[in-house]
């Protein structure tokens, strides 16, 4: 019989964390001024004027973990998600469903972080390894007091992120757990023989020890992972840094040089990291929420005076959702022009929160060895009607598409900054990807935006020039049009062309610098209306179509509809 570990507080006790991030949402009127920043060079104007890629000025690589994704224990987003047993008469592949496989191999996720979120800081990975029948049952806490059955643990992460093809991003125990108990964790799932915790992960199964890309130290640690101040959290996290060890031969650490150190001590030059494994596991501290500074500034100061032989880190995470005026109650179906644009008035604060962030970072990191890590973003809406208020499962429209993209050109913007980011959440939860209804599944707009932005992985960013052009709504005015390039690695310029405006198309005149285009082909993604959403029973409402442009005089024009996403890929 299994055993139940009960668990305390109730759901919404636990919730505190999240209503912290609301405060600190700056207010709606103070964020209806023209978004500024590297969309537009020029003075906006009602339409869009010409636009030129800068081919021949590339900026750095938009690193491919930017479009990575989180799965958190959480409702509906791993049971029933991706994991339904191997007796499951749904299709899977030891016990993950397929259907929900091919849908993620096909968007290519290069990461997902897991297993939280909130869960995290209470997950105790032991209770998840092991023969099935002999794993503990425990009670999710933070959401809905649900029953963890603990079936899906380690080794079936790790196979699922094999099957997608993707690397994984473990979110350590820092709230409720010890540091040996993390150790112990990476001990598990990166040692080899003679370790016993090597033979233990053989016994279940899988003999060679895992790659882990990155560690996550704690989760909002100023909230459900603590609450701790930035100085405490700053102490133990140096601890985790410092102890928890990857022990896998391929991403262990070159040995150390202690004789350069010992120069360098004697003659003060300051010790400016150790050298680096490149297939190493990067370290990422929990960072801050949302606009608030004091995380940032306190990790910061810390990491520049570290002693890198002890403790260092490779990135901060920062956590920034979208909610609308009615947090967590904002519609997610049958809105109106208010509604949408707000949201996405909301989504271009990402800019603003990313750049202040930035720049307390710049000022102990002016090379940006430290990455600014967004793993958990995304709109939080009012949950759908019918399920369970703390599972957090809500539609996905076409403006949740179109806010999606308008953050990835962000973070893109800031791609030598921003090098991974996860939106929340993969599988039902939040913002996701796919749903699922026991044996249905369906794609959502945003899931369509990540597949048409796949050639923008690991692709070279590409300035772009224009007039965007305004579209305004009562006191809110937006960029009309938002344009990323970039060389893709197959060596083609891409183009990705929002147009916010839902009442008017866009005519965008295009042309690259030193390089004559004479097409441009890719997809758009629209629909009828912004509150547009896919159902099992119209599953393509809102689904990509073939787009193509020709030039003439040697200029490409693209005509945008009405709320809409599309990426070309310009040809000679
Ligand atoms: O993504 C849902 C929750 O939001 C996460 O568990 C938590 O980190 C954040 O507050």
């Amino acid at each position: 019989m299994p055993n139940i570990r009960t668990g305390r507080a109730a759901g919404f006790l636990k919730f505190t964390g999240c209503v912290a991030l609301i405060a600190s949402v700056p207010a709606l009127a103070q964020s209806a001024a023209p978004a500024s920043g590297p969309i537009a060079t020029s003075a906006a104007t009602a339409n869009p004027g010409p636009l030129t890629i800068q081919a021949d000025r590339p900026g750095p690589v938009i690193n491919r973990d930017i479009f990575g994704q989180f799965a958190e224990h959480l409702g509906r987003g791993v049971y029933g998600g991706v994991w339904v047993g191997p007796d499951s008469k749904i299709p899977n592949v030891r016990g993950i469903r397929t259907d929900v496989v091919d849908a993620l191999r096909a968007i290519k996720v290069p990461v997902v972080r897991w297993p939280g979120g909130c869960f995290a800081d209470e997950y105790h990975w032991r209770d998840g390894v092991g023969p099935a029948a002999k794993r503990v049952t425990t009670v999710n806490t933070n959401w809905a007091n649900a029953v963890e059955p603990n079936t899906f643990g380690t080794d079936e992460f790790m196979d699922f992120a094999r099957q997608i093809g993707s690397e994984a991003y473990l979110s350590v125990n820092v709230g409720s757990g010890t540091v040996q108990e993390a150790g112990d964790w990476l001990g598990y799932m990166t040692s080899v023989a003679p370790a016993s915790a090597a033979r233990e992960r053989a016994l279940n199964g899988h003999k060679e020890p895992y790659r882990i890309k990155y560690l996550g130290l704690g989760n909002e640690m100023w909230g459900c992972g603590g609450p701790l101040t930035p100085d405490e959290y700053v102490t133990k996290m140096k601890t985790f840094a410092h102890f928890v060890h990857n022990q896998n031969p391929e991403q262990a650490a070159p040995p150390i040089d202690f004789a350069k150190i010992a120069k360098d001590l004697m003659t003060g030059k300051p010790m400016d990291g150790l050298p680096r494994n490149p297939n190493g596991m990067r370290r990422i501290a929990a960072g801050p929420n949302s606009a608030d500074p004091s995380y940032t500034e306190v990790i910061m100061k810390a990491w520049k005076t570290r002693s890198p032989i002890y403790w260092d880190i490779d990135g901060i995470s920062l956590h920034q959702y979208t909610w609308g005026s009615l947090p967590f109650a904002e519609p997610a179906t049958n809105f109106g022009e208010k509604e949408y644009a707000t949201v996405l008035m909301q989504t271009q604060l990402m800019d603003r929160t990313i750049t202040k962030h930035s720049e307390i970072m710049d000022k102990y990191d002016p090379n940006k060895a430290i990455a600014l890590v967004v793993d958990e973003w995304g709109v939080w809406l009012k949950p759908t009607e019918g399920t369970e208020p703390m599972f957090l499962e809500q539609q996905n429209s076409l403006r949740d598409g179109i806010a999606a993209a308008m953050n990835i050109n962000i973070f893109a913007r800031h791609a030598d900054r921003v090098r991974m980011t996860n939106i929340a959440q993969m599988v039902n939860v939040l913002q996701s990807m796919i749903m699922t209804d026991g044996s249905k599944m369906l794609l959502t707009p945003t899931y369509h935006v990540y597949k048409m932005y796949v050639p923008f992985q690991d692709a070279t960013y590409l300035p772009v020039t224009f007039g965007a052009g305004e579209y305004k709504f009562d006191k809110i005015t937006l960029p009309k049009v938002d344009a990323l390039a970039a060389r893709g690695k197959d060596g083609q310029v891409w183009l990705s062309l929002v147009n916010l405006d839902p009442n008017a198309a866009a005519d965008v005149n295009a042309s690259v610098a030193g390089i004559t285009a004479n097409r441009a082909d890719g997809e758009v993604l629209t629909a009828p209306s912004f509150n547009s959403v896919n159902t099992y029973s119209k599953p393509a409402a809102v689904a990509p179509k073939p787009f193509s442009a020709s030039a003439s005089n040697g200029k490409l024009m693209l005509h945008l509809p009405p709320h809409s996403v599309t990426v070309v890929r310009l040809q000679p």
